[in-house]
Order: C-alpha cells, then sequence, then structure tokens
C-alpha cells in the first residue's frame, strides 16, 4: 500500500513553466480527484506520479522514497484506451501478466476473472473494434486492475465518452474501488466527475499549474448531483476556475 507525496513540485518543459510550488498528499485507499482547465499540468502531475517524467524542482515520493521509475504497483491509465487493435480483449488484458512471467493458465484464469469484475464476461475472443466505448474503457481498466496495482492513475479516463456511459462508468470505478484499500488518483476537466467520485478534490489554476484549493468531502454514497451539499461544491469549485454563476 502506498502514500504519494507530491511536495512543493514545479515544473518547466524549456521555458515553459507548466507547475508552480504543486503539493498533494494522498492516503492510502483514499480517492483523490484532480480538476482543473485544460493544458494546467494534470497529466503532467500524473506522468511524475507514475515516474514517466520528474520534477524540476520538489519531490515526488511513495511511502516516502523518491519515484524514479515506472512500478507495476501504480498503473496509469489514459483517456485513448490504448488497447492493441489488432489483439483480442483477452491477449490486451493479459499481456502485462504474460511479461511478468505468469503460466498460461493462471493468466487465463485471473483475466476470465477480472472481465467478469468489469461486465466484459464472454468478450474474451473480440477486437477492440467490436466494442463500445464504454467497453473498450472497461477493457483498459481491467488491463490495469488485473496486475493488482496498489495505485490506480486514471488521466481523464472516461472524457471520450458519452454522458450516459460516462455516468455508468463512474459508478462502477466506485463499485471496483470500494473495499479493495486502493489508491486512486483521477484526473480531469469534469467538475461533477470530481464532487461525485472524490474523497478529495484538488482544485487547479491555468497553467502554470498551482493548487488553488484542496477539498475534502465525506458526503456519503452514492452521491445526489443535485444535493444542497454538491450544488454549493459545484458552486465553490466553480469560483475558483473563475467561471463564475451559471
Ligand atoms: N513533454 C513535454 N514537452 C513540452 N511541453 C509539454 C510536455 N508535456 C506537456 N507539455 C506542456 O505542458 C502543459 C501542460 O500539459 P498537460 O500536463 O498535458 O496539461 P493537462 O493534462 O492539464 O491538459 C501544456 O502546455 C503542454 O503543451
Ligand atoms: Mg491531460
Amino acid at each position: 500500500m502506498q502514500t504519494i507525496h507530491v511536495d512543493h513540485v514545479s515544473k518547466s518543459f524549456g521555458s515553459l513553466s507548466v507547475l508552480e510550488q504543486v503539493d498533494i498528499r494522498i492516503q492510502q485507499g483514499e480517492f483523490a480527484v484532480i480538476v482543473g482547465p485544460s493544458g494546467c499540468g494534470k497529466s503532467t502531475v500524473l506522468r511524475m506520479i507514475a515516474g514517466l517524467e520528474h520534477p524540476s524542482d520538489g519531490m515526488v515520493t511513495a511511502n516516502e522514497e523518491g519515484i524514479v521509475r515506472p512500478d507495476p504497483s501504480r498503473m496509469l491509465i489514459f483517456q485513448e484506451h490504448a488497447l492493441y487493435p489488432w489483439r483480442t480483449v483477452e491477449y490486451n488484458v493479459g499481456f502485462g501478466l504474460e511479461l511478468a512471467g505468469v503460466s498460461r493458465q493462471e493468466r487465463s484464469a485471473r483475466v476470465d476473472m477480472m472481465l467478469e469484475k468489469v461486465g466484459l464476461s464472454g468478450f474474451q475472443q473480440y477486437y477492440p473494434h467490436q466494442l463500445s466505448g464504454g467497453m473498450r474503457q472497461r477493457a483498459s481498466i481491467a488491463r490495469a486492475l488485473v496486475m493488482d496495482p496498489e495505485v490506480l492513475l486514471l488521466d481523464e479516463p472516461f472524457g471520450a465518452l458519452d454522458a450516459i456511459t460516462k455516468i455508468s462508468m463512474q459508478n462502477e470505478l466506485l463499485d471496483l474501488w470500494e473495499g479493495t484499500g486502493k489508491t486512486v488518483l483521477l484526473i480531469t476537466h469534469d467538475i461533477d466527475e470530481a464532487i461525485y467520485l472524490a474523497d478529495t478534490i484538488y482544485v487547479m489554476s491555468p497553467r502554470p499549474g498551482r493548487i488553488v484549493e484542496s477539498i475534502t468531502t465525506d458526503m456519503p454514497r452514492p452521491r445526489n448531483r443535485n444535493g444542497a451539499e454538491f450544488v454549493a461544491l459545484r458552486e465553490r469549485i466553480m469560483k475558483h476556475l473563475n467561471l463564475g454563476d451559471h
């Protein structure tokens, strides 16, 4: 299990300052969400936690140890689901296990179990183009979860889905997460998605990204998107993002 700290992190690409003094502390088992406008540096934060980028200043740590490279205990899931189009669902979901040297028999059992968890039983032999967008995203979540990571990093995972599919995927993700003790960090530019999912919401400013507020809520789930507390949080976040009253 992992506690993730982003400690006074700044990041520049050449002369472009992307992040300034970002502080995030995610407890083990917590569902954290970063919400902010496009281009504010959200993916950069996630890529640093995944070990794919390094801070220009400050530290990113897991259990107090600097994150220097990717590790199977922290799995990153993209919006563009990134499945191999020429491979079946079974292959796509199982190939990380194959790389890890897991036997064919165990692989097949773990893949089947995970596909059942994400509602894709029976689709083992399908190719990605034969699935809906929601099913493809489920397959890519299954591909990450089958590795049994401690930390799940989700980069706008539902950004490409229609509004109805998105809401059911949000519920499915909460169902998968609840009771696992896994730490989740999800990134979104969708304010309602942030409030619906998060234990803690980090609100980021436009570039250079800074955390303008972190909001912890213990609103019971499933959350009512029209409830008073939900609406109040939505207004509070919109003010931060200078979106005024709508
Ligand atoms: N590897 C890179 N090289 C140069 N610029 C980058 C790189 N990665 C991201 N950027 C720039 O950093 C800014 C923030 O990008 P990103 O973290 O992807 O934002 P977000 O995910 O919030 O939309 C953007 O202006 C982007 O062009
Ligand atoms: Mg991004």
